[in-house]
């Protein structure tokens, strides 16, 4: 989508260890004056705008080339904040906020009126969360107003974990993004379906499906989770049908066991190799040395996959630095946050993948 509403994009340095009171009410200002102001979350970058503000709301859309159909999540920095977000608080998620808030766990509810439907994309639902991230808090508080934020990306692109990629995605778009470092956990929070009879997951993340069945016992998930959605129209959560997470390359993922995988990646690199394409290959720690004769990054470690889920977008930004045509990734177990790891794996990689 062609972008041609140009502003200036104040860069607002914060430390998140030691945070500016004075830096937080200027970019509190602009949230009140209906700006859209990016924010450090614990999962990633949102680009932040007051949930009460259609025409505010309708920013973000704009900022972010994202299809209007795709509702967003309301950030809140305390439970009373809920009171204008959702009109029914079911008692599970009670029990899931006591045992989660903050951290990354979206609840869908049945939402308020006060919450206009340019922020949940006409539905009557809405997705809630509460940041672990002083930042990100201190924003909200300032504000007075609970906000809504996507991530921070260009619709399409990875999602953002450092201010570079934000800046990368939003300058001359928004009217601040606050730089407040690394984001720890690196994916986008679960977004988990309370409104309805059953518990739904739509989206895995750091708060993972055995987590949430420990506190509310048995969750569905989504069909859409790990494989692709067809069906216009009928998908409960709009954003499981769009691509997403694409760096520039073509993602291919090898899946199998870990042997076969690395023999099937070294064929594929020498084949496409041959055909004149910079390839790429997306390892892990265990593995890296393998491949050193190819432009290898390890992404993180098996034994603890919170490092693959920390590093994954930026992992997939880097090999676009490195102008690789085509990335061959090796496949992580879909147990704990794999799931989400895996999640956002195949739709980076528009679903193909070789079984090795
Ligand atoms: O960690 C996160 O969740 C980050 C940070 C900024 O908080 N935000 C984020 O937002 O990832 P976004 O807009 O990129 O993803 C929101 C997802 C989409 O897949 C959307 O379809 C789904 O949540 N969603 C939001 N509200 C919904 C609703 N009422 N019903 C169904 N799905 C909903
Ligand atoms: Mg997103």
């Amino acid at each position: 989508m062609a972008y041609n509403h140009f502003m200036k994009t104040t860069v607002i340095d914060i430390d998140p260890e030691n945070i500016n009171e004075d830096a937080i009410r200027k970019a509190a200002v602009l949230i009140r004056k209906g700006e859209v102001v990016a924010f450090p979350t614990e999962t990633v970058y949102g680009l932040g705008a007051n949930a009460l503000d259609a025409s505010a709301v309708h920013r973000i859309f704009e900022a972010k080339g994202r299809p209007s159909d795709n509702p967003l999540i309301v950030h809140i920095c305390d439970i009373s904040m809920l009171e204008e977000v959702a009109e029914h608080v079911p008692s599970k998620a009670h029990l899931l906020m006591e045992r989660f808030w903050p951290g990354p766990l979206t609840i869908i509810m049945k939402k308020h009126k006060k919450i206009p439907y340019e922020v949940t994309a006409g539905l009557d639902t809405v997705g809630v969360r509460m940041p672990d991230h002083p930042i990100a808090l201190a924003l909200i508080r300032s504000a007075g107003v609970p906000i809504a934020a996507p991530s921070a990306n260009i619709s399409g692109r990875p999602s953002p974990t450092k201010p570079e990629h934000v800046i990368a995605d939003m300058q001359g778009r928004i009217a601040a993004i606050i730089a407040g470092g690394t984001c720890k956990v690196g994916m986008e929070s679960t977004v988990l379906d309370l409104s309805g009879d059953n518990p739904v997951l739509y989206r895995p993340g750091g708060i993972t499906l055995e987590m949430i069945e420990g506190v509310i016992g048995k969750v569905d998930t989504a069909p859409g989770i790990l494989k692709p959605v067809f069906a216009e129209g009928a998908v409960p959560s709009p954003g499981m049908k769009y691509k997403h997470y694409s760096p520039k390359a073509r993602v291919i993922i090898v899946d199998g066991p870990i042997d076969r995988v690395i023999a099937r990646i070294k064929k594929e690199a020498d084949a496409y190799r041959q055909r004149g394409y910079n390839v790429g290959i997306m390892a892990t720690e265990q593995t890296k040395a393998m491949y050193s004769e190819y432009m290898v990054i390890a992404v993180g470690d098996r034994e603890k996959p919170e490092t693959i889920a920390a590093a994954l977008f930026d992992t997939l930004r880097l090999f676009d630095k490195a102008k690789a045509d085509v990335v061959l990734a090796e496949a992580v177990d879909t147990n704990g946050v794999g799931l989400a790891i895996m999640n956002r794996m195949v739709r980076a990689a528009g679903f193909d993948i070789i079984h090795a």
